[in-house]
């Protein structure tokens, strides 16, 4: 079996060695300040006694799984606390397939690339239900690609790459088609934090013993490097979860977890607003040039990502090296995001420099 290396590390590695000075818009990194809690936590954290610095349980600290059960409306017994959301999917997705109730893996297209990646290195099939051209989901459509062979249905709100953000009707319809056909929902809500419209709506709303739901602290405390996320399963199968969990990483990282804790208890309201008001002005600010710039372009509902179309300028790799080498400005390949969009460019405004970005843009296209 092959495994593709993800395309984004390709592009960052060509951005970095550019001969020139090139504004990341790569990566889904945050560039805005953690809580001050993690902080403190991780400081906190170095004085403690050696037993401190050794395994965790293997499934998460029982306090960290307690406090995120409560605030989620679950039982601790059915939280893992996992290497980030990507650890989450991986182990939600091979929770799916493993139940040997079919093969297929049914995906949005666009799609976030890990999801196809981790459907092949798990030995499963790939069937794509497209978007609209806000990249919302018809769970129509997704009941007609669902057959027997379904073994999950992997979703994400808000999205990325295209800033939907599901309603309440779709998210309880993907849920019930699920249940049709003895399949998983997985619902990565990775984004929730980042909600610009305040439509978004959990899985979790929507008891079933036929969804897991994956998330973690990576965007929403601006700690990608942490690696502290989590799933929440139904209790029957949350088991294999935790065996798996284990085999593959003993546990995720303890000083992170501690710090996450402290952040979750001591982080209000506010922290998460002015983050999303920071992200709203940028959408603001970046999409008033792209306008300037005569390009089409997505206005998200919710996430950190604008996908724009240029005239004659299709969403290529080569374009996109092109676009770093002369006008100093790295985006992803709408291709890298499935079939749909491959007259695009993704764009993520996790840079103070988006202005700046913008107006390299507009020069360049003008
Ligand atoms: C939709 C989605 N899911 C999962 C992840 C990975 O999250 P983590 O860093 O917590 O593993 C990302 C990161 O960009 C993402 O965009």
């Amino acid at each position: 079996m092959e495994y593709e290396t993800p395309l984004f590390f390709h592009v960052m590695q060509y951005a970095k060695r550019a001969d020139r000075d090139v504004i990341d818009m790569v990566s889904g990194n945050p560039d805005w300040e953690p809580p001050q809690a993690l902080r403190d936590g991780l400081h906190e954290y170095a004085d403690l006694e050696p037993e401190q610095f050794q395994y965790p349980p293997s499934e998460g600290l029982l306090e960290l799984r307690e406090e995120i059960a409560a605030r989620r409306g679950v039982d601790a017994e059915q939280v893992v606390i996992t290497n980030g959301a990507g650890e989450a999917n991986y182990l939600a997705m091979a929770r799916a397939l493993e139940r040997d109730r079919g093969n297929e893996v049914i995906l949005t297209d666009p799609v976030y690339p890990y999801y196809p990646g981790k459907t092949t290195m798990l030995g499963g099939t790939q069937r794509f239900v497209a978007t609209d051209d806000e990249g919302q989901l018809d769970p129509a459509d997704v009941r007609e690609a669902a057959s027997e062979e379904t073994a999950a249905i992997v979703v994400n709100s808000p999205n990325n790459p295209t800033g939907a953000v599901y309603p309440e009707e779709t998210v309880r319809e993907l849920v019930a088609v699920a249940e049709e056909y003895d399949a998983i929902l997985v619902s990565d809500e990775v984004y929730d934090h980042f909600d610009l419209s305040g439509e978004f709506s959990s899985a979790l709303e929507f008891d079933s013993d036929h969804r897991i739901v994956t998330n973690a602290y990576s965007k929403s405390m601006a700690i990608t490097g942490v690696r502290v996320g989590y799933a929440i399963f139904p209790p029957h199968l949350v088991e294999n979860a935790k065996s798996r969990h284990m085999l593959v990483n003993v546990a995720t990282t303890r000083p992170g977890q501690y710090a996450v804790l402290q952040a979750l208890r001591e982080t209000g309201p506010d922290y998460y607003e002015a983050n999303r008001d920071l992200l709203r002005e940028r959408v603001v600010t970046f999409t008033d040039a792209l306008d300037a710039a005569g390009a089409e372009y997505t206005t998200p509902k919710g996430s950190f990502y604008v996908m724009a179309r240029f005239d004659g300028y299709p969403g290529t790799l080569e374009n996109v090296e092109r676009l770093i080498d002369e006008a100093g400005v790295a985006g992803m390949p709408g291709e890298a995001f499935g079939d749909s969009r491959t007259a695009w460019l993704r764009f993520a405004l996790v840079t103070p420099r988006v202005e700046e970005a913008a107006e390299r843009l507009a020069t360049y296209f003008d």
